[in-house]
């Protein structure tokens, strides 16, 4: 794992509900409760990035869901998103994840093509999904594929 990546802990609670509150609008930010609870299950693990970016994922078997992905405005575009989700994968990979899911706003242009970038195609759509009443598409990863 690169040196600017760490597994999040309890410690970490408060800069991972700071990130994760400049990324997503008020309502759809996670709290640090949400943060602690997420983090005590056994099937759930994040990452924290010390540029500022976090990602959260729970594995299911051999399949596993991005539940949430974040990077703040100021360090965007250097390619932390990129770096969180690989490692994330990677780390996945080795518990046995053949599989990645994720749900992305339709809307959301920055992160679809993220998405597309690394490998994900499009496998469903839940429609009015989001606060905002968007749809999410639902994305899949196959690992044995990843490029
Ligand atoms: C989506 C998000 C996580 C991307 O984080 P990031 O660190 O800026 O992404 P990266 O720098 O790793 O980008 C990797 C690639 O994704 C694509 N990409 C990322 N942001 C993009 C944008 N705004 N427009 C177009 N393509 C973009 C590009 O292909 C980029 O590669 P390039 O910079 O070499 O062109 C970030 O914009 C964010 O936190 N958004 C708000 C929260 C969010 O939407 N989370 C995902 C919910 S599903």
């Amino acid at each position: 794992m690169t040196a600017l990546i760490k597994r999040a802990g309890r410690a970490d609670i408060d800069v991972l509900a700071a990130i994760h509150s400049t990324a997503f609008s008020h309502g759809d930010a996670w709290s640090r409760d949400v943060f602690n609870l997420q983090l005590a299950m056994p099937n759930v693990f994040g990452l924290i990035h010390q540029d500022g970016g976090l990602i959260v994922m729970r594995q299911a078997a051999d399949e596993a869901d991005v539940l949430t992905l974040a990077v703040v405005p100021a360090a965007r575009r250097s390619g932390i998103a990129n770096t969180l989700l690989r490692e994330a994968t990677d780390i996945a990979a080795g518990r046995g994840v053949q599989t990645v899911f994720l749900e992305v706003s339709t809307t959301n242009s920055a992160a679809r093509a993220l998405y597309t970038k690394l490998g994900f195609s499009r496998v469903g759509l839940r429609r009015l999904y989001y606060s905002d009443r968007s749809d999410a598409l639902v994305l899949r990863l196959d690992l044995k594929s990843t490029p």
